[in-house]
């Protein structure tokens, strides 16, 4: 008993760390881009405009605060000089919820949520390079 216990632990242990890059891989482009148009209200697809938020074209791989022309939170900046950078599971965990990894950040939205979803948008995010 103890040692199906063990086991089951370690496969839960296992599935859950191995999740976000096995969803990363699996994200649908289009699904991705229906559900981008919520984040289009506050920011752009070209590179140059910012609205509320940043322009995100080019964010997959890029340091955190640095878009040109957006002046961002004191919590992104000082985020992005600590070393953050928007790989998917850092963006993953962002997108799920702005103030738990980033407290204090301007974004306060989080009306993407499931883990599909939210793999979906990545995966249209990594289009979006410049
Ligand atoms: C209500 C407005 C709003 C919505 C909707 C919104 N964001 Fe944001 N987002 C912001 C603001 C404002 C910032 C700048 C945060 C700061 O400076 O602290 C930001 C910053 C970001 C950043 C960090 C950018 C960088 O250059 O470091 C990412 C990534 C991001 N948002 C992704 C998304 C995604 C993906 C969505 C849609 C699921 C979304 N946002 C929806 C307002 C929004």
């Amino acid at each position: 008993m103890r040692a199906f216990l063990r086991t089951v632990s370690i496969s839960t242990t296992v599935f859950l760390v191995s999740l976000p890059s096995a969803q990363a891989q699996t994200g649908n482009v289009a699904a991705g881009e229906r559900l981008f148009k919520k984040c289009l209200i506050c920011h752009a697809e070209s590179v140059d405009e910012a609205r509320r938020g940043p322009s995100l074209v080019g964010i997959v791989g890029r340091k955190a605060g640095v878009a040109d022309g957006y002046p961002y939170s004191e919590a992104m900046r000082a985020a992005g000089a600590a070393g953050l950078v928007w790989d998917e599971d850092e963006l993953a965990a962002f997108i799920k919820s702005p103030q738990a990894k980033v407290k204090g950040s301007w974004m306060s939205f989080s009306g993407v949520s499931r883990p599909k979803d939210i793999s979906d948008v990545i995966a249209y995010l990594k289009q979006l390079a410049r």
